[in-house]
């Protein structure tokens, strides 16, 4: 790989200076003011995979933002390797609390900064950058190569869902690679085997036609933000554990194995909560901290609305409540039937004093990667390469519900290798990819494919 990594190696200067491009493109695909950027973006990239050496490139139209394909079949015989991304990001303004302007990507202290740069931009590029530098240097690629990067992933890839069940044939291949998730700490290369599924939903509580005087109508008529936070308390009980009848039924259960293969991580408390800021972890009574974000499901308010917020009192009973909420899934949990029940609790919660409904939003199935798969061990063999240390295998909590579509789909094992870091702030302020992850994974991605194709 020498010949390969000093390519890699001279160039990462100019590559970062070319990510950078990519980075001030603000793709936010939920934003319908970005549309246009959304577009340039997947036209950017299809330049580059094209300058790249890949033979067939196209931007594809999905009815939403358009999804970039490429392709490089010159090895009949060999295995075809099919590299997932997302180019879209989510939401960024500096009032948010960056040190910097989101979309003007900089590097300090050894990390690149700018929205994008971990998810997923700066990721898709070490893909970009392997598969160009195999070109360069070898003249070919050891095995077939076929990217589809997609402009919606974090708007729920409706239309990219349809688009993979309608391009089974074209998107064919013996494996699937995704980074697009963080390693589990730094000098830790890591390959991810599970993450949880997700099932989103909001709960509307209406109550008089306008916002009354609380002294004239207070603890006369139901207050929609008294019942809904009730409706709310009630997700949970003492123990942390989801009180929803059902909802565990389809949850499989970590083995002793799998619990050993978790405790001997080097998890460190301490780091996770300087990461998080929160004074003490907290979650499922007899679980650990990794088996409860990994391995167990869970449910979160997004967010709670009603009555007034501003400066200094106003007393009143607000007209309506609302609460955004998610459940994070795994195992056999059927977002549909989670969304199904979540539903039904909380309308039989809901007091015939008010009008309360609630609104299904996005879903996505949990994956769990069979580990015995032999290009597990050709992943093991690229990161050892190019970090110089040993992989761990990893879940994480996170969702990417487009993977569980090309198990379906595509019948080919799809190997997470992300390189980002816990800190790596995704979809917050300062979001980061540290500039030597970002070499080493372009480093591990030539190494896959090389492997991939012995
Ligand atoms: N890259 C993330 C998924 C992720 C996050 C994987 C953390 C591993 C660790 C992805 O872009 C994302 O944000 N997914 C969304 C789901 C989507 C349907 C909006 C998520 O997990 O909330
Ligand atoms: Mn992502
Ligand atoms: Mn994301």
């Amino acid at each position: 790989m020498k010949d390969v990594f000093d390519h890699i190696d001279g160039n990462l200067e100019a590559r970062i200076e070319q990510l950078n491009q990519w980075l001030r493109i603000p793709s936010v695909s939920a934003d319908p003011a970005f549309k246009d950027d959304c577009r340039e973006a997947a036209g950017w990239l299809v330049e580059q995979l094209n300058a790249a050496g890949m033979e067939k490139t196209e931007v594809v139209e999905t009815g939403g933002h358009p999804a970039v394909y490429a392709e490089w079949m010159g090895a009949p015989g060999k295995p075809t390797v099919l590299f997932y991304g997302h180019y879209d990001v989510q939401p960024a303004v500096k009032e948010d609390g960056w040190d910097t302007e989101p979309f003007e990507p900089e590097v300090r202290d050894g990390r690149m900064y700018g929205r994008g740069t971990a998810d997923d931009k700066g990721q898709v590029h070490t893909h970009l950058a392997a598969v160009e530098s195999l070109i360069r240097v070898r003249g070919e690629l050891p095995c077939n190569v076929k990217f589809i990067v997609e402009g919606e992933e974090e708007a729920g890839s409706e239309h990219t869902e349809a688009l993979i069940r309608e391009n089974g044939a074209k998107l064919a291949c013996d494996v699937v690679v995704v980074s697009d998730s963080p390693m589990f700490a730094e000098g830790y290369p890591s390959i991810c085997l599970g993450l949880r599924g997700l099932a989103y939903g909001e709960v509307v509580v209406d109550g008089p036609a306008g916002d009354l005087h609380s002294g004239s109508f207070g603890g006369g008529v139901a207050n929609p933000a008294n019942v809904l936070t009730r409706m709310l308390a009630g997700l949970h009980d003492a123990d942390g554990k989801v009180a929803i009848p059902g909802f565990y039924d389809e949850v499989v259960p970590l083995t002793d194995e799998q619990r050993k293969a978790f405790a001997d991580l080097p998890f460190d408390e301490a780091d996770f909560l300087n990461v998080t800021g929160s004074p003490a972890v907290a979650g499922e009574a007899t679980f650990t901290t990794l088996e409860r974000i990994w391995a167990r499901p869970s449910i979160d308010i997004n967010g709670i609305v009603s009555g007034y917020i501003g400066e200094g009192a106003k007393t009143i009973v607000p007209k309506t409540a609302s609460s955004k909420l998610s459940a994070r899934l795994v195992g056999n949990q059927d977002p549909e039937k989670i969304l199904d029940l979540i539903e039904a609790f909380l309308m039989e919660a809901a007091p015939a004093t008010v009008k309360a409904r609630f609104i299904r939003h996005h879903t996505g199935h949990a994956y769990l990667g069979d580990s015995s798969h032999k290009a597990y061990v050709s992943a093991r063999k690229a990161l050892k390469e190019a970090f110089d240390a040993d992989a761990v295998e990893i879940r994480e909590g996170g969702s990417i519900p487009i993977v569980a579509t090309f198990e379906e789909v595509l019948e080919s094992p799809c190997v997470l290798m992300g390189f980002g870091l816990p800190d790596q702030n995704i979809h917050g302020p300062n979001e980061n990819l540290r500039v030597e992850n970002y070499h080493k994974g372009t480093r591990s991605i030539a190494a896959l494919i090389v492997a991939l194709a012995e």
